[in-house]
């Protein structure tokens, strides 16, 4: 398997009036695991749905391989393809499992439309994951009204890498995670990464998780992105003002209350 080379040139993407981001440059080489940061409604979701090509881009252009984003998602194939080369977990597990259906069913059909399994080849690929990520069995065969939030979250980065994606998109994907656990997915996130030469989009309110697990950071404020470079070194010394807030604020954060 071998990595996937993105590049944002100029994205925007607009909501009626509204300009959730504008003028997104940034590359996303072949198995780099790169962060996005922000506060909230920096554009961060927006810019992995456009990655993913769930979201259409306004303005600027995806390239992915040298090939253009909006050629790839012109052809039923080429979807197809793509879902099975970039897969997203999403902020909002909710939409990820059909409440109708038991979890298994939601993994089951990945797994066998873009990962090429037969039904059993399906169960064992399922089996597999889910045991990397520390899932008690149990879980699968459970609705998802069943799970807790963070269960639910596992269960969507299993449903992911089940079909052993060459990128992944996480959309906050260890927020509602306690940090034991979380710990135990970001090592499990980087372990896929490096094993599989996969890349990462990780995009997080998190700077510790981030910075564990990105060589490259990207900071977001107000759709645009304000300073990108490698993650220590961003986070290490700041130039920009907005970057230096949102590392003094984590470290207020983490302050010990006396
Ligand atoms: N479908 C939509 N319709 C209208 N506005 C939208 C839509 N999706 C996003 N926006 C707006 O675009 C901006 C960026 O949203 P986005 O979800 O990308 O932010 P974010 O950085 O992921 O925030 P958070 O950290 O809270 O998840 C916000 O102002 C949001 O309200
Ligand atoms: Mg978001």
């Amino acid at each position: 398997m071998t990595g996937i080379r993105i590049e944002a040139t100029g994205v925007a993407r607009r909501y009626g009036r509204k300009t959730a981001v504008r003028d997104v440059s940034f590359v996303l080489g072949a198995s780099q695991r790169v962060g996005i940061v922000g506060e909230s409604g920096s554009g961060k979701s927006t810019m992995a749905k456009i990655v993913t090509g769930l979201e259409r881009a306004s303005a600027g252009t995806i390239t992915v391989d040298d090939r253009d984003l909006r050629s790839i998602m012109s052809t039923r194939a080429g979807r197809l393809e793509y879902r099975r080369r970039v897969q997203l977990v999403a902020q909002d597990t909710t939409s990820t499992f059909d409440p109708r259906h038991r979890i298994r069913e939601s993994l089951r059909t990945p797994a066998q439309i873009l990962g090429g399994h037969d039904a059993a080849g399906a169960d064992a690929a399922i089996g597999e994951i889910t045991t990397e990520l520390g899932i008690d069995p149990s879980w699968v065969d459970r609705y998802p009204s069943e799970l807790s939030g963070g269960q639910r979250q596992r269960m969507s980065i299993a449903r992911a890498l089940v079909v052993r994606p060459d990128l992944l998109v996480c959309d906050e994907a260890v927020s509602a995670l306690d940090v034991s656990v979380q710990g135990v997915v970001l090592n499990l996130l980087k372990r896929y990464s490096d094993d599989h030469g996969a890349g990462l989009m990780f995009v997080s309110h998190g700077l510790p998780a981030t910075a564990f697990i990105t060589g490259e950071l990207v900071v977001m404020n107000q759709g645009e992105v304000v300073e990108s470079g490698r993650t220590l070194e961003v986070l290490e010394h700041p130039k920009h003002p907005y970057t230096q807030k949102l590392v003094d604020a984590h470290l207020a954060v983490e302050e010990p209350v006396a």
